[in-house]
Formats: C-alpha cells, sequence, structure tokens
C-alpha cells in the first residue's frame, strides 16, 4: 500500500463526506459542506487528506482550520476498513507539522467515551485541558 497525504480538491468532496458519514463525523446539521470547506481553506486552514494511491481511494481526513489566533483539528477520522493500523498517526503527524509551522496553538474537542481518539492525540502531544462544557448555537431563529 502507497499512502501519501495531500490537500483538498473540490473533486475530493464526495469521498470525503463518505468518510465523514463512515465514521459519524458527518451530516447537514453540522453545515459541513464544498463552500465552507473552501472558505476555510482561504482562511489559512486546510484539509489534509490521506490517500491510498494504488486504488486512488482517499482513507482519511484531518480538517485543520484557523481562526487567526488558533488553530482548530477537527474531522479526523480513518476509514473503518484501514482503521488499527497506525495510519492515523501518518494525518496526525502531517497536521501537527502543518499547525507548528504556523506557530498557532492547536486545540480540539474529542468526546470523553472517544478512547482511542484520547489515546491519539495524548501520544501525539495533546494536554488535557480540563473539566469544560462545550457550547454550540445551531440556529439563530430563537434569538
Ligand atoms: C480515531 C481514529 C482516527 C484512530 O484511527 P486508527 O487508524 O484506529 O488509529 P491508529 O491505528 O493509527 O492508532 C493510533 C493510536 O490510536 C490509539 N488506538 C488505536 N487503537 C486503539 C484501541 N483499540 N484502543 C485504544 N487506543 C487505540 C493508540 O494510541 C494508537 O497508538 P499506538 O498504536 O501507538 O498505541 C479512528 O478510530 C476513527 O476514525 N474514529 C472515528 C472518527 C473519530 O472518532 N475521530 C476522532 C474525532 S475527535
Amino acid at each position: 500500500m502507497n499512502l501519501i497525504t495531500r490537500d483538498y480538491r473540490p473533486e475530493d468532496f464526495e469521498a470525503v463526506n463518505y468518510i465523514w458519514q463512515q465514521t459519524g463525523m458527518g451530516g447537514a446539521i453540522r453545515g459541513d459542506d464544498q463552500d465552507v470547506i473552501l472558505r476555510t481553506i482561504e482562511m489559512g486552514g486546510r484539509l489534509i487528506l490521506l490517500e491510498n494511491t494504488a486504488k486512488n481511494e482517499i482513507i482519511g481526513t484531518s480538517w485543520v482550520t484557523q481562526d487567526g489566533r488558533r488553530i482548530y483539528l477537527h474531522h479526523f477520522g480513518i476509514l473503518p476498513d484501514y482503521q488499527g493500523k497506525g495510519f492515523a498517526k501518518i494525518l496526525l503527524d502531517a497536521s501537527l507539522k502543518f499547525a507548528k509551522g504556523t506557530g498557532l496553538q492547536i486545540k480540539l474537542e474529542v468526546h470523553e467515551d472517544n478512547e482511542i481518539a484520547r489515546n491519539l492525540y495524548v501520544k501525539g502531544g495533546f494536554k488535557y485541558l480540563g473539566d469544560y462544557n462545550v457550547y454550540i448555537i445551531r440556529k439563530y431563529d430563537n434569538l
């Protein structure tokens, strides 16, 4: 298997969306469509893909966005058939290399039940920040 990391291109959307569905990271409610992806890239973020070039198959995604103050790591996932083989580390290394190059601090949210991801992130150098609650406003209709 020949694995490379590379940047997202608009024609990758379907394959990327498939990974997000398969790994439970997708959903229209989160608003993650083509326009949003391209906007985050314009703003200096990256959607880094892990590709199995032997099959022209995208097998992992790491969406690294930035707001000028911090980098955020999200939509980090590997296609189920390819999980547990050490490939997440390749994708995380590429993401952290990019983050380091920006000089900005990097932050992420992970569910406390997601032991695999928590292990991965801690091994990658992330430190637990504390017992914070996470909030979001999805729609402003009632405001
Ligand atoms: C999280 C995820 C990307 C890890 O991918 P993976 O291919 O299984 O990970 P790897 O094989 O590269 O393993 C990397 C590290 O993850 C941890 N890990 C992997 N499998 C594990 C398991 N069964 N139990 C505990 N930790 C595990 C270990 O720390 C491992 O490093 P190690 O082998 O040195 O111990 C993958 O499980 C996934 O896509 N999950 C669904 C999406 C998701 O939850 N993403 C995180 C959102 S915040």
